[in-house]
């Protein structure tokens, strides 16, 4: 029988409380009943993986002020992406304080074989745990782990996986028959592996796509050189979490880096820098 997952939905749907931090950072239980919302237009997650790790702990205290409601912890294992990233042990070092401001820690697993690894993260008190489909053998039974580790539970996708795979995955049916679906679908706008690449800006029309076909409350994310050009439309294309690495850690000030991309998500979605684009 799976726990109750710490869905994103359900944590983002309201302002970030502060949590308990007498256990330095103790995750508060998802709550009773609440009906899954959309998520906030601010769901901007800042990767570690572009941040200066010599001052790792400035720069996320400075974004935790500034507002920030998820850490995003990539994990490449020199496989499935060729850089060996973060792993659990970061996950463990920057959950007290993500939770103590009321934020999230989403991992992001670019790793074959990701269901050996669920436990290890739940372990380092990651919220959410999103695996690549194409590492997976069975992405159904997958999510159901992570649920039942007490996480949230997503799928990423490379910018050559097909959108019918993916809303195939998201929705599966277990080998026990039971069907099960995943709380995020994360739409790579870049090929995982590195911060600092340019945006594919196919990924936009992918997401357009992913919420026409996925069931209202599946989340869509996108992680990957998005800037402040690119938020409003993939917003308007149905996108309510984002990834923005080198756009916040990259900047001067990583602090106004983030300002900039939430508003930047005011803008009307006119604001198109990649003509290439469908209308
Ligand atoms: C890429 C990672 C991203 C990356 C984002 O493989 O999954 O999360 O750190 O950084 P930017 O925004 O610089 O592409
Ligand atoms: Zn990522």
């Amino acid at each position: 029988m799976a726990s109750s997952p710490r869905r994103w939905s359900r944590r983002w749907s309201s302002a970030p409380t502060p949590a308990p931090s007498g256990g330095g950072g103790t995750k508060d239980p998802p709550p009773k009943g609440a009906a899954p919302g959309r998520l906030p237009a601010d769901a901007i997650a800042a990767p570690l993986y572009a941040a200066g790790l010599l001052r790792l702990g400035d720069q996320l205290a400075s974004l935790l002020a500034a507002g920030t409601r998820a850490v995003h912890v990539d994990v490449g294992d020199g496989h499935f992406v060729d850089p060996i990233a973060l792993g659990p042990i970061v996950a463990a070092a920057v959950a007290p304080p993500v939770h103590d401001a009321g934020a999230l820690v989403d991992c992001h697993l670019m790793v074959d074989e990701p269901e050996r690894h669920i436990d290890q993260f739940a372990a380092a008190g990651a919220d959410h745990v999103t695996f690549h489909l194409e590492a997976s053998r069975d992405p159904g039974r997958t999510i159901g782990r992570i649920h039942d580790a007490g996480m949230g539970a997503g799928i990423a996708i490379r910018p050559e996986t097909t959108v019918d795979a993916a809303v195939e995955a998201a929705t599966a049916t277990t080998s026990a028959g039971a069907t099960t679906t995943a709380d995020v679908v994360l739409c790579m706008s870049v090929h995982p592996g590195m911060s600092g690449q340019s945006f594919l800006p196919g990924a936009t029309a992918r997401v357009a796509e992913l919420r026409r076909r996925l069931p209202d409350d599946g989340q869509i994310q996108v992680d990957g050189g998005v800037g402040t050009s690119d938020l409003a439309q993939l917003a308007a294309a149905g996108a309510a979490l984002f990834v923005a690495g080198s756009s916040v850690f990259w900047h001067g000030d990583p602090a106004v880096g983030f300002a900039e991309l939430l508003a930047a998500l005011d803008r009307p979605p006119a604001a198109r820098d990649h003509p290439e684009d469908p209308a």
